[in-house]
């Protein structure tokens, strides 16, 4: 069996979203998405917030982001007491913010500060250190350096995002790289980029021979992803969702954000997701345009509730 990994998404990995996709064991390994080490260190109350493992979840990294070596390890600490199985740090984000702070894929281009910020980080916890990297940025493409570093200081596993830091989330992707990357080090190396499709996990294993697999962006237009991964490698084949799957899913999500947050907070974090999982769904622009407008969680329930009515009676 492939070892899923659900990837560290800012704004949507929360504990509810965690839960539902990892329904059923499908998924191995998530994270939270990224927190500041710094603002963690300040105790900023909103950083703090956002590492939310729940008492019956048992696999979840804390992904922390920063380049300030110091307060990145005591931000480590609080998430190893506030129940991270793991600590990822973040080295390909390329949001503006975290390159002013040296951090994300900032560390790529300076390798000694990447390494000060792993090794403290590293001596601060007790728990296992990943690290999750690009390729590197174009002309200066410093995976496989970096790599072997860490390998050296005692990384627990690699992440490899097969793209560069300037080609975001969508752009060209080379699993080229993750078999390199997979023959030049020892510890385990998680492929990702590009998995959209059941058949995309089965062949990056393939071709790359990686320890397992990060989806990203095809678990947020298709919350089945995981599922059908598992159906397509015990079965040979797997089920195609259907709209009504998308909408029931929703239904389920609103669910369990609203008893976690309550109606408003709760409208917030699911308007995040709503685009993402009515975007491959046909005819849903006017449904996505219409529940975006809407202020409260139970209003967005009763129109996904009628729309699955009319579809139940093939309107
Ligand atoms: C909306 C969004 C938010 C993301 N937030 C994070 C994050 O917090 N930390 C991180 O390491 N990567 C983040 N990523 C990158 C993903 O984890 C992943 O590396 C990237 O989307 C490539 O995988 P994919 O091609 O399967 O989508 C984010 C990506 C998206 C689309």
């Amino acid at each position: 069996m492939i070892r899923l990994f659900l990837a560290p998404i800012a704004g949507i990995t929360k504990s509810p979203f965690r839960k539902l996709i990892g329904r059923d064991n499908v998924i191995d390994y998530a994270y939270t998405e990224m927190i500041s080490g710094v603002a963690l260190y300040h105790l900023d109350p909103k950083a703090l917030s956002l590492i939310d493992i729940a008492p019956d979840e048992s696999s979840v990294g804390v992904q922390l982001v920063g380049g300030d070596p110091v307060k990145m390890a005591e931000g480590a600490k609080i998430a190893e007491r506030w129940g991270a199985s793991s600590i990822d740090i973040n080295m390909g984000c390329p949001a503006r913010k975290i390159l002013k702070s040296d951090g994300g894929a900032k560390l790529l281009l300076d390798l000694d500060r990447a390494l000060k910020v792993f090794s403290k980080v590293r001596e601060a916890v007790t728990i296992p250190v990943s690290v999750k990297l690009r390729k590197g940025w174009r002309g200066r493409e410093t995976f496989l350096e970096l790599s072997k570093v860490l390998e050296r200081e005692g990384v627990s596993w690699i992440t490899l995002h097969a793209r560069y830091v300037e080609d975001g989330s969508e752009g060209p992707v080379d699993w080229g790289s993750i078999r390199r990357l997979k023959e030049e080090i020892s510890v385990p190396v998680i492929g990702n980029g590009g998995v959209n499709k059941a058949e995309d996990a089965l062949a990056m294993v393939e071709f790359t021979k990686c320890d397992g697999v990060m989806l990203a962006s095809g678990v947020l237009r298709n919350p089945f992803l995981p599922r059908q991964i598992r159906e397509l490698e015990s079965k040979g084949y797997y089920t195609k969702e259907s709209s009504l799957d998308r909408i029931n899913w929703l239904l389920d999500f609103c669910h369990e954000v609203k008893s976690l947050y309550g109606d408003d907070k709760g409208a917030k974090y699911v308007k995040a997701i709503i685009p993402w999982i009515l975007r491959d769904m046909s005819s849903s622009s006017w449904l996505r345009g219409y529940i975006l407008r809407l202020g409260s969680l139970s209003s967005m329930m009763e129109v996904l509730v009628s729309v699955k009515s009319k579809m139940g009676r093939g309107e």
